[in-house]
Order: C-alpha cells, then sequence, then structure tokens
C-alpha cells in the first residue's frame, strides 16, 4: 500500500518537472523569435516577394523596383515596414499582416533595403 505522504512526494516531484520543462520551452520560444536569422528572411524574401519585385529586387516596373532609388512610400525601415504590414489598397502590393510575424515583416523591410545601392550605405562600399 502506498502510503499519503509519498504520494505527496510523487505529485510533488511531478509538479517540478513539468514547471521546469514548460519554463525551458518558453526560454526556447522567446529566443527563437527574437530576430529572424538571414536564411530565413532570403527564404520568406523567395516564397513571397520575388514573383513580383524580382530575385535582385531589381524588377523592371518602376513602382515594383528596391533598387531605382524611389521609394514611392517613404524609404525608412519603419515606412518599408508599415507596407509590407499594410499593403498598397489597390494594387497587387496586398498586407502581409496575416502571414509574418512583426519580426518577419521587420527583418524582409531591412532586407529589401538592401537591394537599394544608396540605402546600403556608406560602410559597404561597393567593389
Ligand atoms: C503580387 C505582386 C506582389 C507581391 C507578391 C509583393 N509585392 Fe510588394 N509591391 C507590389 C506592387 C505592384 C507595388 C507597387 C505599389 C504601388 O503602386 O505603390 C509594391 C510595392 C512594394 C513596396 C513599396 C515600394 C516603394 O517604392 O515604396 C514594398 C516595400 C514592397 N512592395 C515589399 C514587398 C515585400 C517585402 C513582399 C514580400 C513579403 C512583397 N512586396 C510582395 C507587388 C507585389
Amino acid at each position: 500500500m502506498v502510503g499519503m505522504s509519498s504520494l505527496i512526494f510523487m505529485l510533488s516531484v511531478w509538479l517540478v518537472g513539468a514547471f521546469l520543462v514548460g519554463s525551458t520551452l518558453v526560454a526556447q520560444e522567446a529566443k527563437g523569435s527574437a530576430e529572424a536569422p538571414e536564411a530565413e528572411v532570403e527564404q520568406a524574401y523567395t516564397m513571397r516577394c520575388v514573383a513580383c519585385h524580382g530575385a535582385d529586387g531589381n524588377s523592371q516596373l518602376p513602382d515594383m523596383s528596391f533598387t531605382d532609388g524611389v521609394w514611392k512610400h517613404g524609404s525608412s525601415e519603419e515606412d518599408i515596414a508599415k507596407i509590407i504590414t499594410e499593403g498598397v489598397p489597390g494594387t497587387a502590393m496586398m498586407p502581409f499582416e496575416a502571414q509574418l510575424s512583426p519580426e518577419e515583416i521587420q527583418a524582409l523591410a531591412k532586407y529589401v533595403r538592401q537591394f537599394d545601392p544608396k540605402l546600403r550605405g556608406a560602410e559597404k562600399p561597393k567593389g
């Protein structure tokens, strides 16, 4: 027969175990979503944007080009993230809010800015 005290002991072991496993999972989750790594951003761009914007963001249509130095809706990371989130009503540029996390959208905004030689910045001159 199992005594009351050993039942309580087993229950508390189980509870501590469940707590430890739970908090480890939460910690991993938080780490994973901190910032999307480069490869993931590239993959997201290839999957969702390339068809319209071109492999190097060099679409022949000016409104869709990321390389011509013209950013119709603003060139800051914030402006671009907003466009990706909300889309441009009345155009083929649809909102990606439902498909991408805010972190992914932020990473994509950074990524597409890099296609513009002017925004790529002075710290990385073309050689
Ligand atoms: C179905 C075609 C299509 C897809 C897919 C698409 N876009 Fe667009 N995008 C457009 C069009 C068309 C415009 C131009 C809208 C306009 O006339 O202002 C545009 C505009 C933009 C702009 C604004 C450019 C500027 O000059 O201000 C950004 C930024 C952008 N897209 C990012 C993205 C990203 C990132 C993705 C992938 C997550 C994506 N787009 C997917 C068609 C598309």
